[in-house]
């Protein structure tokens, strides 16, 4: 097969395709071997493709194969698409399968799909890159299926916002951009009520957007605070989604986005990690377009492991340059492309408007700050940031929080706080360090034993229930928790203390 990747705004009407094109649903948008004409080139523009595979003299001879088979992609497409989040988990732990099982996987192609579907399409290229990043780290079986569900369900939230957003055909300004991050909260709300998605699932879809630096969103959490499985599906998502062609930019060629990577190492991204995946994923496509130092054009036709930087790279149909290992290419070097353009100017008129946007936002900002020194007071804790997010968002109109990460910052404020205790107290069971059934007993001990301790756990087992109870705990509810319920059960809870409280003074 003769085929070279060709970036977009390069094909010219009369070319030949190599490779056909198809959309998210695996429908072929074109047929191998067609030669390109005018109105073919525009619908694959409008359609979105970064490029195509095109027939030549040079490329003769490279495969491009694709590293799972077409029907797993397309079944794994098709379970988020009908947002079946079991089959979804399913198919990823099915993908960890196949990629364990076959230990020649093809790295060399690129996702060529429309942009219609992008969420679906990119959810499962990020579920392939994560396993096999997270493969090359040694991680066990487990971690690798609940790193892959993660990765095929991080970006679920998306479903849940205006699509004319998610797919907007120019930037965010900062008003869409706030809603835009929305989709973490809204992914892991609508997730956790469902079994099949863990803990560590949540969490790393909680975090999947976290920077080393603390700059992230949601929580602006730092390296030590960001979890493993969020830190791969960070590096894995935006290398994919920098490779993708938006409307209002060109897709980053594959050593472009590396190389941001790169950059941002202990920046963005987990260092380690980042020098792992540039050990993983070759910086040059087979069949890529490439410009040498000495001023020769050819196509990238090999990858040697030990090197991704330096492929080897054909620029005649026999005659090749060993980037690698020829002494005689040892000043040679693949000449780095132009900056990638981007659409980041506003019109005026717009301007105008995002100025008085910020106002508006700015007013209502004041108006919603209301004083809650009245309001009843809950302490959270949990060790887990994606549990307290949720938390505070569900009690934030009706009660005033403080949530802490473990057992000892609980009994540290508690103590602090003796004058002002709580009204109630939100107990994990299972913490690092002193676990639900410790701290609640030291409570017990030392700072009250009046003091309304609800615990909330997914272990729910007879005998966890008993122990909550001799430890001191006054009611128990489960994990995953339906919202209203957990309410009606805070508010029982408080009713009854003030009752007791009440009964007491008499
Ligand atoms: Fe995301």
């Amino acid at each position: 097969m003769r085929l070279r990747f060709v970036e977009i705004d390069e094909i010219k009407p009369g070319m030949v395709l190599a490779k056909e094109l198809t959309d998210s649903f695996e429908r072929v948008v074109t047929k191998t071997n067609m030669r390109i004409r005018n109105g073919l080139l525009e619908q694959m523009k409008v359609l979105g493709f970064a490029g195509a595979y095109l027939e030549d003299d040079i490329s003769d001879g490279i495969y491009i194969g694709d590293p799972i088979p077409k029907s797993m992609r397309l079944q794994a497409v098709h379970s988020l698409k009908e947002f079946n989040v079991d089959n979804a988990i399913f198919m990823a732990n099915k993908i960890v399968k196949y990629l364990r099982l076959n230990d020649r996987i093809s790295m060399d192609s690129l996702d060529l799909r429309t942009y219609d579907e992008y969420v679906v399409r990119h959810s499962v290229n990020v579920c392939i890159y994560s396993v096999l990043l997270g493969a090359k780290l040694g991680l066990s079986m487990k971690i690798l299926e609940d790193l892959a569900g993660a990765a095929m369900l991080h970006d679920v939230g998306n479903f849940y916002l205006d699509h004319r957003l998610v797919y907007s055909q120019r930037p965010f300004n900062s008003k869409e951009y706030e809603m835009i991050k929305e989709h973490v909260f809204l992914g892991v709300e609508n997730l956790q009520i469902n079994f099949a998605v863990n803990e560590k699932m949540l969490e790393a879809i909680a975090q999947h957007h976290e920077n080393e630096d603390g700059s992230g969103y949601p929580e602006g959490l730092s390296s030590e605070d960001i979890c493993d499985i969020a830190k791969i599906l960070h590096i894995v998502d935006v290398y994919d989604a920098l490779m993708t062609k938006k409307p209002y930019r060109k897709a980053y060629r594959s050593d472009e986005a590396m190389n941001y990577l790169i950059e941002q190492k202990g920046i963005l991204f987990d260092a380690d990690y980042v020098d792992a995946f540039a050990e993983l994923i070759p910086f040059y496509y087979r069949g890529m377009k490439v410009k040498l130092s000495d001023g020769t054009e050819g196509c990238v036709d090999m990858n040697y492991e030990e090197n991704f930087r330096r492929p080897r790279v054909r620029f005649s149909k026999y005659k090749t340059y060993r980037l690698n290992d020829d002494p005689a290419c040892a000043h040679i070097f693949i000449v780095p492309p132009g900056p990638v353009e981007t659409l980041t100017y506003l019109s005026p008129e717009e301007s105008k408007a995002k100025e008085r946007r910020r106002a508006e936002e700015k007013r209502l900002e004041e108006e919603a700050r209301v004083d809650k020194t009245d309001w009843e007071h809950l302490l959270l804790v949990d060790d887990m940031v994606s549990i307290r997010k949720i938390f505070e968002e569900m009690v934030k109109e009706d009660y005033r929080l403080t949530s802490v990460n473990s057992g000892e910052s609980a009994l540290a404020y508690l103590e602090e706080h003796q004058d002002d205790l709580p009204d109630l107290v939100i107990m994990d069971i299972h913490m690092p360090g002193m676990d639900g059934f410790e701290t609640t007993r030291v409570i017990r001990e030392q700072i009250s034993d009046d003091l309304p301790i609800l615990f909330f756990s997914e272990s729910a087992g007879e005998e966890i229930i008993q122990r909550c109870y001799e430890c001191g705990g006054t009611d128990f509810v489960q994990k995953p928790f339906k919202s209203i319920f957990l309410m009606n059960k805070i508010e029982k809870l408080l009713v009854q203390s003030i009752r007791e409280k009440e009964k007491n003074n008499k």
